[in-house]
């Protein structure tokens, strides 16, 4: 770092504009300059890296507090929401679970719990992608020949909707890093699609998909990156699925995006709903 940008984060931190500090000192996202995602801050996508290149980290990622912070974070009382309604909603049962989740069961350790009404110890997180995954094919059924995901953690709501819908074909688009990081996860699994893995600058025109999924993910970025994503792909997609956590207005920890009005007018037919099980006050599901 150069002295003047030492001296100024020095002051930073003397004035109490800590954020300021950590932003200069390059731990930390920019999102007050709104310019990316919260996650796309050094860390959690040095990290996405490292696990991607280095058997023994990828051994390890789903528990790594580098990682839980942006991903693997479902708590045990929403597990028990999710299981409920996978259960309930969609008469599956322990041993169907089960051998739907196997993939997300051991891969890079995840975190599991013992929940009332399953034998078994479960990842937290593969049964909101089962869930997210039942929700799905509610809406478009069994067969969707091309999806594309904005923002895909490792792949798992990959993984776990190829075992209950047909897909041809999977876009993955993420950073560069956590791309690198969705490769391996993906070929460390039996899975029967086609995949590729894109940033947004890879992006030629446009892609076209039959389905475009975003959980957590565009709604955590600012305007200025979803537009492109919009008239690349959202714009385009049949269908779509987008679990928004940045709320009626739009802004996620400080991110402006899209508001709720402005993207029901901008796609055709969207739908709003809520987000079941319910797991933050702002949070709503856009689908069409
Ligand atoms: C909170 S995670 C959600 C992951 C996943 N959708 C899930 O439901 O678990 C947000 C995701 O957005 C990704 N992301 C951040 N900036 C992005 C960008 N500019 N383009 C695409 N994805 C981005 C992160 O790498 C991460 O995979």
């Amino acid at each position: 770092m150069f002295l003047f940008e030492k001296i100024k984060v020095k002051l930073a931190k003397k004035l109490g504009l800590g954020s300021l500090a950590r932003k200069k000192a390059g731990n930390y996202s920019i999102t007050g300059a709104n310019l990316k995602a919260a996650s796309d801050n050094n860390i959690y996508p040095e990290y996405a890296l490292k696990a991607a290149l280095d058997l023994r980290t990828f051994s390890n990622f789903r528990q790594n507090p580098h990682y839980t912070p942006i991903l693997e974070h479902v708590r045990k009382s929403q597990a028990l929401a999710y299981l409920d309604l996978i259960k309930n909603e969609h008469g599956m049962s322990a041993p169907d679970i089960l051998e739907i989740i196997e993939p997300l069961q051991q891969i890079g350790n995840p975190k599991k719990v013992m929940l009332d009404g399953l034998d078994f110890p479960v990842s937290t997180t593969a049964l909101r992608y089962l869930y997210v995954a039942l929700d799905i094919r509610q809406r478009c059924g069994d067969r969707v020949p091309i999806v594309a995901e904005i923002g895909c953690g490792y792949g798992g709501q990959a993984v776990i909707l190829s075992r209950l819908i047909d897909i041809d074909k999977y876009y993955f688009l993420d950073l560069w890093q956590v791309n690198m990081l969705i490769q391996r996860f993906i070929e460390s699994v039996d899975i029967n699609f086609a995949y590729e893995t894109l940033t947004l600058k890879q992006i030629e025109k446009e892609i076209r998909s039959d389905m475009i999924i975003s959980n957590y993910a565009f709604s955590e970025l600012p305007r200025k990156i979803q537009q492109p994503y919009f008239d690349k792909i959202i714009k385009s997609s049949d269908h779509g699925y987008m679990t928004m956590n940045s709320g009626v207005d739009g802004v996620y920890e400080g991110v402006a995006g899209f508001d709720q009005r402005e993207l029901q007018s901008m796609i055709k037919n969207a739908v709003v709903t809520e987000e079941k099980p319910n797991t933050s006050e702002k949070n709503y599901i856009i689908s069409w």
